[in-house]
């Protein structure tokens, strides 16, 4: 120390005696999503019966590094906590016939060197920790030290390197149980007041904050609501409406222009919903914005009806294609016919709609991705699913085949679906999807 370097606390032996005791006990309950462990239970008896006698191991994940020794916000595996209900970093799930063993980070407590020395895990500096006991207890399996990790057993599926077996979870995870759907209603819900707190700082946005206010405004009700927004939310003013993935959010709210807004809110169970709405920014469509939305409106409806169990899952994707390429051919836009551009050896009208009509919804906002072919485009659908279903039309400012008065117009709906016994439930159908509507949901909101 006479060199002047900073004392390493834990070699002061006064100081490490001091600091172990005057301690009370912190109220340090796991902290699950009600009905989480239950669930989990569910469906590892389902992956049983899918593998039947094999091991399967899954690793929560880590925070990727930021920079340094400064992270990004942790966000569990979704497998993991599909099938443990626990959301803990750095954690390893041996999971087979039903059963699980977790592997968890031990807390470091008044007494632990690490309970003022450990940046990850002292509770000096991460807030009180469950004991392994208590996880045991909340998550209704075995949870022992990470440091006792012995590896994957032989022959177990490790899903950090078997394709096989993120399949096999990617299929499973399609058809949600009760306590899931439940989860996504309350992300749908929340999205719904998300695009309320939105709308009321329009004025705002316009006045100066830009599309980055709006998309903060939302970020903050997800994060207070739910953990968070479920993807980067886009929220595009006029000319970055048609851009699909508009994140960047670094522009003006122009007035007299559309506002695309896709946005959901994750729970704190971490599903998520994914949700579209095209609003006015100035209250009303202009004629040719609502000639736009008008058409996007019809694709969407012929799409919504499409949404049934037993029906191929691409028949709500070939629904609203068609409604969208004989709408342009009537506009003049194909340079074919309706019949060539919706050929295979066509598809002309995807220039101005190059995305897909829908995808599976759940833990991921792109769920299940990881599924055949033959379990998703080639699937049928079937009670349990929950799908979006979201047609736009994106005219981009600089597409030289558009007439100059749809240069620059983008609109999208996006709906949130459950798959029923007979038919489907538009769980996001709170908000409008005509244009009239829209503009009253607007009024009522602003
Ligand atoms: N927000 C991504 C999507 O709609 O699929
Ligand atoms: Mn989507
Ligand atoms: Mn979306």
């Amino acid at each position: 120390m006479s060199d002047g370097r900073l004392p390493r606390l834990s070699e002061i032996p006064a100081f490490a005696e001091y600091i172990a005791q005057g301690w009370d006990s912190p109220a340090r309950e796991p902290g699950l999503v009600p009905g989480a462990a239950e669930a989990a239970a569910g469906h590892r008896a389902r992956l049983a019966a899918a593998l039947p006698g094999r091991t399967v191991v899954v690793a929560a994940g880590r925070a990727p590094v930021r920079s340094n020794d400064t992270a990004y916000d942790f966000r569990v595996d979704s497998d993991f906590y599909w099938l443990t209900g626990c959301a803990a970093e750095n954690a390893v799930a041996v999971v087979g016939d039903g059963a699980a063993t977790v592997y968890l980070p031990p807390p470091a407590r008044p007494g632990d060197t690490g309970f003022y020395a450990d940046a990850a895990y002292g509770e000096l500096w991460v807030g009180p920790s469950p004991s392994l006991a208590e996880w045991s207890a909340a998550l209704g399996v075995e949870v022992l030290p990470l440091p006792d990790y012995p590896g994957p057993p032989d022959g177990a599926l490790v899903t950090g390197s078997s394709q096989q077996v993120r399949q096999v979870l990617a299929e499973l995870r399609m058809i949600k149980d009760e306590w899931e759907v439940g989860q996504l209603r309350e992300a749908v819900d929340r999205t719904v007041e998300g695009f309320a707190a939105v709308l009321a700082e329009v004025p705002a946005a316009m006045a100066g904050g830009g599309e980055r206010w709006l998309q903060g405004t939302f970020d903050r009700y997800a994060r207070t609501y739910g953990n968070g927004p479920g993807y980067a939310s886009i929220v595009g003013s006029g000319p970055h409406a048609p851009t699909l993935h508009w994140v960047r959010c670094d522009g003006p709210v122009l007035e007299g222009e559309l506002l695309l807004l896709d946005m959901g809110v994750e729970t704190r169970s971490h599903y998520t919903a994914d949700v579209t709405r095209t609003f006015p920014a100035s209250g009303a469509f202009s004629p040719a914005q609502r000639q736009v939305h008008d058409l996007v409106e019809r694709a969407h409806r012929a799409g919504l009806a499409q949404v049934a169990p037993g029906r191929p899952f691409t028949a709500f994707h070939h629904a609203a294609m068609e409604v969208i390429a004989r709408g342009l051919h009537d506009w003049g836009l194909l340079p074919v016919s309706v019949d060539e551009a919706l050929s295979e050896t066509g598809q002309h009208h995807r220039r101005y709609l190059i995305c897909g009509i829908g995808h599976h919804l759940g833990l991921d906002v792109h769920d299940c991705a990881q599924s055949s072919h033959e379990a998703y485009q080639g699937a049928r659908m079937a009670p349990g699913m929950v799908l979006t279903v979201e047609p736009g039309l994106y005219f981009h400012a600089h597409d030289r085949t558009v007439p100059p008065e749809l240069r620059g117009i983008g609109a999208r709906i996006e709906d949130d679906l459950l798959v029923t016994a007979d038919g489907a439930e538009i769980l996001s159908a709170a908000l409008p999807i005509d244009a009239s509507g829209l503009e009253n949901w607007n009024k009522e909101n602003v």
